[in-house]
């Protein structure tokens, strides 16, 4: 039964293509078709950009995709990194992503948390309805000066960019001296970054969990680091020298994963989760984390779940 639901099942992955193949799309691809499923990569480059969402893409031909859907590419990977792409190719990705859906294709992940991907603050709109804690987040403007932002946040606070991984561009900033200097920066106030809250830990690790449709199925523990030499270890990111250790993630914040992923509507998400001494909080959402060597299991995992639950509707 199984291998019959198999058998049409071809995938689709959408990428940004530069340079060398990112691992995990060919570790994504070569688990695939380990089970004999087809995959095709396409590179979301080479999308024609006079697609737009609010050109209504429902109703505009893409070429470049509809061949593909008629030939049984039904399930769709979204792996446009917001670590890396430019807008452009990230529009490109959101307009691909839209008009699959409306082709009756299965698109990892919906248009609504592919675009919280690319908009911290949508996600962190999202997260507010359901009563997420999530630290409190301002979009920075030229309209608003440091004095503004440091009553309205204390310090420290955090300053990040609104489409960003890798923890790149994340600031803690101290004091008001700090913060009007970054400030200065007409990149900062572009209304490309944001100020956040700072949410102080209160161990020596942070956690992630992986959620595929609403199930918890892994977590584990990232050390914090320190960032400008000065020894307070806040920061959870391998890009910045975190390790990776094991951790089993209680009920209470395997469920706040789960409801994080509902609520910017996402099927398969990686949640990051800052522990303090009131609980729990959710730093952010990552739909489409970039997987490296050693995190083999969790793409074997997706992969498994993806032939199993998510049969192509050709047949
Ligand atoms: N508001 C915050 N309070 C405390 N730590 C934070 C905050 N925002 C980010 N961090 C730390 O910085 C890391 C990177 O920030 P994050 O928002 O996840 O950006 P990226 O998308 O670049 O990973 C987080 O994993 C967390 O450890
Ligand atoms: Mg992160």
């Amino acid at each position: 039964m199984k291998e019959k639901a198999y058998s049409n099942t071809k995938v689709g992955i959408l990428y940004d293509k530069k340079g060398v193949e990112p691992w995990d799309i060919s570790y994504f691809k070569k688990e695939f078709e380990k089970k004999n499923i087809d995959v095709v990569l396409i590179d979301a480059n080479k999308i024609s950009g006079d697609y737009s969402l609010v050109k209504n893409p429902e109703e505009i031909l893409m070429p470049e995709l509809s061949d593909l859907v008629h030939k049984g590419y039904k399930i769709w990977m979204n792996r446009i990194y917001p670590s890396e792409a430019s807008q452009e190719v990230i529009n490109k990705g959101l307009n691909a992503v839209s008009w699959l859906s409306k082709e009756n294709c299965k698109t990892i992940n919906p248009l609504t948390a592919c675009a919280a991907d690319y908009d911290k603050f949508f996600a962190f709109e999202c997260m507010q309805k359901y009563a997420i804690p999530t630290p409190r987040t301002e979009k920075i403007t030229g309209e608003r000066g440091a004095n503004y932002f440091a009553s309205e946040f204390s310090f420290p606070l955090i300053i990040k960019r609104n489409t960003g991984g890798k923890g790149i561009g994340v600031q803690k900033i101290d004091n008001l001296n700090k913060l009007e200097e970054v400030l200065r920066d007409k990149d900062i106030i572009s209304g490309k970054y944001l100020v956040q809250e700072f949410v102080k830990p209160n161990k020596n690790h942070d956690i992630r969990i992986g959620v595929i449709d609403g199930k918890p199925l892994i977590s584990y523990g990232r050390t914090l680091v320190s960032r400008n030499g000065d020894n307070k270890f806040w920061m959870g990111s391998c890009n910045h020298g975190s390790k990776i250790i094991p951790y089993e993630a209680s009920e209470e914040e395997r469920n706040l994963a789960v409801l994080a992923s509902k609520a910017i509507g996402a099927n398969l998400n990686e949640v990051d989760i800052q522990l303090t001494e009131n609980g729990p909080v959710v730093i952010e959402n990552n739909p489409t984390p970039g997987y490296d060597e050693g995190e083999e299991n969790w793409v074997e995992l997706i992969v498994n779940h993806i032939l199993e639950f998510y049969p192509n509707k050709n047949e």
